[in-house]
């Protein structure tokens, strides 16, 4: 596994989020697990596609991403956390998923090679609010590549239980609250066909598009 932009400051009040929270994270995430499918079912990769699967965690989306790429695929899975890719790497290493790679970084620093075809930010709202982890995940994916982002929006304002629920939420697991209206609004603006998927009374979203094609001709 390698290791790089350990020094981020966002990073690291994160870190110290996860450094505790890794231990129970998947039972934590398990009432969210009908969001994750919705995302890899809106990010359709196919046999043989390399995904970055960018804040990866404990690796909880790997499973059903390798249901779809199988055994010629490949996932990337980026994390500054050592806590939580250190389950990740467990769990690669007990299935023996030879095809996943993991990197100890943030996603704006990470030493990505070559060109994916998908990229996945599941729950990882702070990487969504940050143009620099951005722009480097996505000049790191092919013309045409998919992305897909979900996680925790507000709810309209009359939705106080659920706006209860997000706050909640969002407080134990990001460093901002920037942004919660639209998570995706800065991943929209660098991505084309972008289609937003909202479940506001549950304060949840699914939203994804295409890198474009001509963007790097
Ligand atoms: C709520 S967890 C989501 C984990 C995983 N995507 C999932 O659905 O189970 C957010 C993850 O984002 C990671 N993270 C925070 N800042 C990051 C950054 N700048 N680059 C990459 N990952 C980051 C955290 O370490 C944490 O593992």
């Amino acid at each position: 596994m390698q290791r790089a932009g350990r020094d981020h400051a966002v990073a690291g009040s994160s870190r110290g989020k996860y450094r505790f929270r890794a231990a129970h994270y998947d039972f934590e995430l398990a009432p969210f697990e009908p969001v994750r499918r919705k995302a890899i079912e809106m990010l359709a990769p196919r046999p043989g596609d390399t995904v970055l699967d960018v804040g990866c965690g404990t690796g909880l989306s790997f499973a059903p991403l390798l249901e779809r790429i199988g055994p010629t695929g490949r996932i990337v899975g980026v994390d500054p956390s050592p806590e939580m890719l250190a389950l990740a790497r467990k769990r690669v290493a007990r299935h023996g998923w030879s095809g996943v790679a993991l990197l100890e970084a943030v996603a704006e620093q990470a030493p990505l090679q070559g060109l994916a075809d998908a990229a996945l930010f599941h729950f990882t709202h702070d990487v969504l609010r940050n143009p620099a982890a951005l722009d480097h995940v996505l000049a790191h994916l092919k013309p045409g590549a998919r992305v897909v982002a979900s996680g925790l929006q507000w709810a309209p304002p009359w939705m106080v239980p659920t706006n209860l629920f997000v706050l909640g939420a969002a407080l134990y697991s990001v460093s901002s609250l920037d942004g919660l209206e639209q998570p995706w609004t800065m991943l929209a603006k660098r991505l084309h066909s972008f289609e937003v998927r909202g479940f506001p009374w549950v304060g949840i979203y699914v939203a994804g598009g295409r890198v474009a094609v001509t963007s790097r001709a």
